[in-house]
């Protein structure tokens, strides 16, 4: 679906949260999902070497033939690499274990930091007419992060609804500064989504006021409760919007499609 109003090529967002399990790659799995509901087309690169948006979009190993690891270090061609997801409209470039050793692979490249910006800026990506790509990032700031938020034109940050979960943010938040004066001038926050929010839970509220203290308008409106269908959901190779349509978790994700559609004010770190 094309959309006259977009510059040229799709909108690349980084899902990035160093902490481990705060969400990243369910949020990547699920928004791409809603997004596609919507009719956009949709790539998710999956760039952890865990693999596990690969596995929780049915992808299984064996069928891994090319990975994101060819696409980094080795130029191979875009085709090579896509699949289509059960879902219409949903591509993803898989990962596998190959590349936890990108890191020390990348280090020597002078252009290290831009291998995977190239990369997605390929003739080929406008074949495929994607809307937006979402990037899965490992849980860490490592040059395969660094990789993806040079890529991207905005960051987008899931939150765990947990105690700590702020710690982290600062640290995150001046890398972003720093590639916005060397690598990326124009990089965005695309916004900070609370996941595995319960509102019942005193704790959980409190993270959720403080973040919307600190981070004012950056924190989506829309916040992911923690529902047991999301978990559940990958290990029958699906989004949640396929898994358990009505789902309190299916229903808050195409709220946050909805919500990153809506037009906005340009917002800083
Ligand atoms: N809203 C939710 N409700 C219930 N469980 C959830 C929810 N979101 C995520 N989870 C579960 O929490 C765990 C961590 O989520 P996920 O894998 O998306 O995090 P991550 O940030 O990608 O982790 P990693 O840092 O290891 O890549 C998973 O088992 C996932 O199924
Ligand atoms: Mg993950």
């Amino acid at each position: 679906m094309s959309d006259p109003t977009r510059p040229k090529g799709p909108k690349i967002i980084a899902v990035a949260n160093q902490k481990g399990g705060v969400g990243k790659t369910t949020t990547a799995i699920n928004l791409g999902a809603a997004l596609a509901e919507l009719g956009k087309t949709v790539l998710i690169v999956d760039i952890d070497p865990q693999g596990n948006a690969s596995t929780g979009l049915g992808i299984a190993p064996e069928a891994r033939v090319k990975t994101t690891y060819d696409l980094i270090l080795d130029d191979a061609p875009l085709a090579d690499i896509v699949v289509k997801s059960p879902k219409g409209n949903l591509y993803i470039a898989p990962s596998t274990t190959d590349l936890s050793s990108a890191d020390i692979e990348m280090v020597a490249n002078e252009k290290r930091s831009f291998l995977l910006h190239d990369a997605l800026r390929q003739p080929a990506m406008d074949a495929y007419g994607f809307d937006f790509v979402l990037i899965d990032c490992p849980p860490a700031l490592s040059l395969l992060t660094i990789n993806a938020m040079v890529a991207a034109h905005s960051v987008l940050v899931p939150l765990q609804s947990e105690f700590f979960a702020l710690e982290g943010l600062s640290q995150l938040m001046l890398t972003i500064r720093e590639l916005r004066q060397t690598a990326n001038s124009s990089l965005r926050i695309e916004g900070v989504v609370l996941t595995m929010a319960d509102r019942r839970n005193n704790l959980s509220q409190a993270v959720e006021n403080d973040a919307r203290a600190y981070l004012g308008d950056l924190v989506f409106r829309t916040v992911i409760p923690r529902n047991v269908r999301v978990s559940e959901a990958p290990s029958y190779a699906m989004p949640v919007l396929d898994y358990d349509p009505n789902s309190r978790g299916a229903e808050a994700y195409r709220a946050l499609a909805q919500e990153m559609l809506e037009p906005k004010v340009p917002v800083g770190a």
